[in-house]
């Protein structure tokens, strides 16, 4: 659906720390910015070697009152001495779009927003560049009357993008909005120019030493094993699971499940304490491109029962009855015990992105790109009779 798109100039573009840089964006078409609520995002078509790819970037500017769209973007290179590509969009915007640049891009979405009709405190908790949505929050917030709680969890300073924002806003709150920022490894000038407030990773001493008992809403966005490890932390200091809103940079999954998952020690977390000891990385590791997987397809081992159309899911060799409570194709797949990955949920990122070996699908939301021939968006499609996926 091309009309979905609207070109956008770089009007400027701001290197914000070693590793993340902002675009500001204008409309070429002279017309008004999208409304935007703060913690959405949007969505760029990118060149990729299949033609295109979309990539979304949360909006981190002050969505009520800049007068362009800003993003900002960590550049996701391929590790030293691998044969793995670098990240498609994000090192193209780092190293190919100038400003004066025009990019492709789809209105706002996302429901990770600011609940704005609650009056609780907040806490925002940032790893890493999951600091974006959560600083346009911040920005709205700085308006409100609201008392704001923002940990920054980062390496150092050399990557940390965007400090001097969120100190500005907590120094102009007169009080209301406190800031700590925790360096899991800091520089020798981040000690010498102290740009830090903390030293190593956030564990529940350091929250309860510095959050009063209240009753807060929170907002967590950074890399999963961050989640993961902030997510355990908040359950085990009593905050009730929907009291915490949340947002993965990547493929997205449910917080509960995995922070029930043992913790496994790794050798560069082996200093951190008990409850964070999954924590490698502050940076995203987690976030790459959508594979394509060829697998052997498996016989189904269960009949179709009695229903609709049986759905077959042929590499774990489940079959399922369309009908039921499911809407869509992986509301089926999660109804029958599968797992497939997603993030959007509503045909924009692709993540779902499957082969239809067999069959036909209708969309019951229009994808933002239609999949090529042949693959399917089982997040907003259905069944026209017998289907068999690759999943
Ligand atoms: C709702 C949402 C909001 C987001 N907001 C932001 C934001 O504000 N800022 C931001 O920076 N990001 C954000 N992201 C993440 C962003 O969308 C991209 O996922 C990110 O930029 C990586 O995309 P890429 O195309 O650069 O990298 P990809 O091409 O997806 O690759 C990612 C990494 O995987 C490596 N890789 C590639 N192929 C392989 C392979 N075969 N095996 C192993 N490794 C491989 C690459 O070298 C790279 O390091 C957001 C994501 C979501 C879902
Ligand atoms: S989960 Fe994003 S397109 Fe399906």
């Amino acid at each position: 659906m091309a009309d979905a798109f609207r070109r956008f100039r770089v009007i400027a573009k701001v290197p914000e720390s070693a590793v993340i840089t902002s675009f500001h964006l204008r409309p070429v078409d002279g017309g008004p910015l999208w409304q935007a609520q703060p913690g959405q995002y949007l969505t760029l078509r990118v060149p990729a070697a299949e033609g295109s790819a979309l990539k979304t970037y949360s909006l981190s500017g002050d969505v009520q009152r800049d007068d362009f769209h800003r993003i900002s973007v960590k550049r996701e290179a391929a590790p030293a001495g691998s044969a793995v590509p670098d990240g498609v969009g994000s090192c193209w915007l780092h190293d190919h779009v100038q400003e004066g640049s025009e990019i492709e891009i789809a209105a706002p979405r996302g429901a990770f927003v600011l609940d704005k009709h609650c009056d609780r405190p907040v806490l925002l908790l940032a790893g890493g560049v999951g600091l974006t949505p959560l600083l346009a929050m911040a920005k709205v917030l700085a308006r409100s009357k609201r008392r704001v709680w923002v940990f920054h969890a980062c390496e150092n300073g050399e990557v940390q993008a965007l400090g001097g924002e969120l100190k500005a806003l907590a120094e102009g709150s007169e009080g209301r909005i406190s800031l700590h920022v925790a360096h899991r490894m800091p520089t020798e000038r981040d000690r010498a120019e102290q740009r830090y407030d903390s030293e190593g990773l956030i564990d529940k001493a350091l929250l309860q030493s510095l959050l009063p008992l209240d009753d807060y809403q929170v907002y967590l966005c950074g890399p999963t094993p961050f989640m993961v490890a902030m997510y355990r932390l908040l359950r085990d200091l009593g905050v009730a699971r929907d009291r915490i809103a949340y947002e993965f940079f990547g493929e997205a999954r449910a917080l509960e499940k995995l922070a029930e998952q043992p913790v496994t020690r790794s050798k560069a977390a082996s200093r951190a304490p008990k409850a964070v000891a999954g924590l490698v990385h502050l940076t995203d590791p987690e976030a790459r491109a959508v594979a394509e997987r060829i697998v052997p397809l498996a016989e189904p081992t269960a009949p179709a029962t009695e229903g609709g159309a049986p759905v077959v899911f042929a590499r774990t060799g489940v079959t399922k009855p369309w009908g039921g409570e499911a809407k869509t194709l992986l509301e089926l797949a999660e109804e029958a015990g599968l797992e497939p990955a997603f993030s959007c949920r509503s045909g924009i990122c692709n993540t779902c992105r499957c082969t239809l070996v067999e069959g036909r699908v209708a969309y019951v939301e229009e994808p933002l790109e239609t999949p090529p021939d042949g693959q399917v968006l089982i997040c907003c499609a259905r069944p026209e009779g017998r289907v068999v996926l690759e999943l």
